[in-house]
């Protein structure tokens, strides 16, 4: 029936859910649409030791111990002095599914990332020999090079390179927001793969800028001109299973965002599965919506899929304006699209 689809639990291969009161309600929100989500460690400090991983991990679990049906799965915070025996340890865990890239600088708490490629060779090493992923921030921070060119010209300088020092490393390149990206992810081998976020399929850098600027469109990487929003769109609809959910969901405050030096980010954890249902049947294609929230990415980390099954139904409903009290200033936290109408709705859950 056209206006009902049932599709399997959907994960979130790519979610940030912060720390201290924050966490109460990202996890809840994770926790209600999501089977298995992939946390991002870009915490003050970083989640760098297995050690801190399982710690976090614990918390999260005991947020959510009403939801039998949530794995969250843990990744390490990539630095200059990440040791083989670090990942030996990580990969061992079965908690960790990843260690995470961050050139220093790149974006929110990066501060401890990677300073230079060549620091993390022999732990990238170790992660090729152990088949543990690499999730990658795919932008250089050189002043120089221009906000919408860091992720072209992170692709052509230093992640070519690397995948050609590291033939087997598992690689997924995170968020991507370019047709270099994608021609770059559909011309690597299998063991490549990236996620896409609901923002950059939905819009363009004038959505972000024309009319005033729009802090809540504001996100890393940066939305882009919209040729590079059609070719993540072709991308999603060639059903090719190296594309995979991930919606970068990244809340800060009100008040971090409405700034006059905002934070990147976009927080959809609440609705990031109907907007991407949006998304997917705007472009005529609801049938790969399956395959891309629910399938493509278990299948990448050789995760089972999950069993459980969702029905989504063709019913207009708004997108919440704000989620007050959300952090320790009690300040409100504003989602991706606040106010908005959507089409699509989640059968029995309670918005
Ligand atoms: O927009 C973003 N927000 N991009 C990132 O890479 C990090 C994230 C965050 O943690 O806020
Ligand atoms: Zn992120």
């Amino acid at each position: 029936m056209e206006n009902q689809i049932t599709i399997h639990k959907p994960n979130d291969f790519h979610i940030h859910l912060r720390d201290g009161k924050a966490l109460n309600l990202t996890v809840k929100h994770a926790a209600e649409n999501f089977g298995k989500i992939l946390v991002m460690p870009n915490l003050k400090p970083p989640i760098a030791t297995t050690n801190q991983a399982i710690a976090y991990h614990e918390k999260i679990k005991n947020i959510a111990k009403n939801f039998a049906d949530f794995s969250p799965l843990m990744t390490l915070y990539l630095t200059d002095n990440t040791t083989p025996e670090e990942i030996v340890e990580a990969k061992n865990s079965g908690t960790i599914f990843g260690v995470k890239l961050y050139p220093a600088g790149a974006t929110t708490n990066s501060d401890a990332g990677l300073s230079n490629i060549q620091n993390a060779y022999p732990a990238l090493e170790k992660m090729q020999q152990l088949g543990l992923t690499l999730q990658i921030h795919g932008e250089v921070v050189d002043k120089n090079v221009d906000i919408f060119d860091r992720e072209r010209i992170f692709i052509e300088t230093i992640l070519q390179p690397l995948t050609q020092k590291f033939p087997d490393l598992k690689i997924v390149l995170e968020h991507i927001t370019t047709k270099d990206a994608v021609n770059f992810i559909n011309e690597s081998g299998k063991n490549i793969a990236a996620t896409i976020t609901p923002q950059h399929l939905m819009f363009n850098r004038n959505d972000l800028l024309v009319g005033g600027v729009k802090p809540h469109f504001y996100c890393l990487p940066i939305l882009k001109r919209e040729e590079h929003r059609q070719a993540l769109i072709s991308a999603i609809k060639s059903g090719n299973p190296k594309f995979f959910a991930g919606t970068d969901s990244a809340p800060h405050s009100q008040h971090n965002k409405e700034n006059a030096c905002g934070c990147a980010g976009c927080y959809s954890a609440y609705h990031a599965i109907e907007l991407y249902a949006e998304i997917f049947d705007t472009h005529k294609v609801l049938n790969l919506l399956d395959n891309f929230l629910s399938h493509f990415g278990a299948d990448f980390y050789n995760l089972p899929r999950n069993p459980q099954k969702i029905t989504l139904i063709k019913q207009a409903w708004k997108v919440p304006e704000s989620f007050a009290d959300f952090d320790e200033n009690n300040d409100a936290l504003i989602p991706l699209y606040a106010g908005k109408e959507l089409s699509w709705k989640i059968k029995d859950k309670i918005y």
